[in-house]
């Protein structure tokens, strides 16, 4: 269930709801947990804690271990994880592309070697939907190809044709799983995936077939992927009018937090990235004025928490100088604070936004923060 409860230019302010948690409010920021847990020993319990209304986990890392089969007989990932909120997949379409070893595609799907052992693997539309229905996601995403930066329009255009053929086939196992006795999660939705490169033209064609399909919602893929970041935003640009204006729309994969007001200016709705939680775990930390890095020797004696403006759990306790103290000396506990800071700024950016577009200033707040929150303080 999705709906748009009010608009500002493109930007939209919306409400989801699925098969578990209460009502999400979008634009809404997804934390990831790829193989259900929030890298820096962050645990679902601490995601009610900061704020996070949806949690996204990885198809290909789950499948490899402990195996879907495996976290099926548990219950499935919300009970394995202890999350009762949203949980999304991803199909696997990005990390065979971005992880695996050696691999080889035809029509039917993808053969690599996993990047834990090196085993061969084969993972096509059906395996994808399957593995998401062991799982019990509520979202399941459709199995794309992810196309890497730069590849040529000859590349590109079979590429995105096939990403469309595997959607119906996707859709149609999908279909077929969720009415099967004993599936875990039968209310499980699918997402279909925009391709189509840096190309606006088959970017636009694919946008128009896969809309036809009645996906539950839209996602725009193969984006931060190395191109010029205004590149991204054309891409965005030239697909929107083509997206049903009634299913939630999902950029993934990024961003920076001006990348997600900008991503939110053209129409996106759900967005998800690493990046707050890598940065954490390598001392970059979000502020409202701009990032900091808390190993800088400017913070030894800095008495005041990360940001003066966060409530997160680590600001609420802790100094800088204790912070840049726990990293200079290892301890696992900066990370975890660090990353717990960062995962709360995060959907505070988004909690920010909701309320910018629920007060109709979200240019104004675009206008102010989107700049700044690049600076390096
Ligand atoms: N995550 C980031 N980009 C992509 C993409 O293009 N496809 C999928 N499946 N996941 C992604
Ligand atoms: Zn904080």
């Amino acid at each position: 269930m999705f709906k748009v409860i009010k608009t500002e230019g493109c930007a939209r302010r919306g409400e989801f709801s699925c098969a578990h948690g209460g009502v999400v409010q979008t634009p809404v920021f997804m934390n990831v947990g790829t193989q259900g847990a929030i890298k820096g020993a962050v645990s679902a319990h601490d995601l009610k804690e900061i704020g996070c209304q949806i949690e996204l986990s990885n198809t290909y890392h789950l499948h490899l271990r402990p195996g879907d089969d495996v976290v099926r007989q548990m219950g499935g990932l919300h009970k394995f994880m202890d999350w009762d909120g949203p949980i999304l997949t991803d199909s696997g379409g990005f990390q065979v592309f971005s992880l695996a070893g050696l691999r080889k595609i035809t029509e039917e799907g993808v053969t690599f070697a996993s990047h834990i052992d090196g085993r061969r693997i084969f993972m096509g539309p059906e395996e994808s939907m399957r593995i998401q229905s062991n799982l019990g996601s509520d979202i399941a995403m459709a199995f794309d190809e992810c196309v890497e930066n730069p590849a040529t329009y000859e590349y590109v255009k079979p590429s995105c044709e096939r990403t469309l053929r595997w959607l119906e086939r996707c859709k149609a196992e999908h279909d077929r799983l969720n009415a099967l006795p004993g599936t875990v999660n039968p209310h499980q939705m699918l997402f279909g995936i925009n391709q189509g490169g840096t190309y606006a033209d088959l970017r636009i064609w694919h946008m128009k077939e896969i809309a036809k399909l009645g996906c539950d919602g839209y996602a725009v893929g193969g984006l931060a992927v190395g191109e010029p970041t205004q590149t991204m935003y054309d891409m965005i640009d030239a697909v929107e009018p083509f997206m049903p204006a009634d299913k939630p729309r999902y950029l993934m994969g990024v961003g920076t937090p001006s990348n997600i007001i900008e991503g939110v200016a053209r129409g996106v709705d759900f967005f998800d990235c690493v990046m707050p939680a890598r940065n954490a775990r390598h001392a970059k930390l979000f502020t409202w004025e701009g990032a900091l890095n808390i190993k800088n020797e400017k913070y030894k004696l800095d008495e005041r928490p990360i940001d003066p403006n966060c409530q997160c759990p680590a600001c609420r306790s802790f100094s800088r100088s204790y912070i840049r103290h726990l990293f200079a000396a290892g301890e696992m506990l900066g990370m975890r604070l660090a990353v717990l800071h960062n995962l709360w700024f995060y959907n505070e950016l988004a909690a920010r936004i909701r309320a910018a577009l629920d007060e109709g200033c979200f240019s104004a707040f675009r206008e102010a923060y989107s700049r700044k929150l690049e600076t390096r303080i």
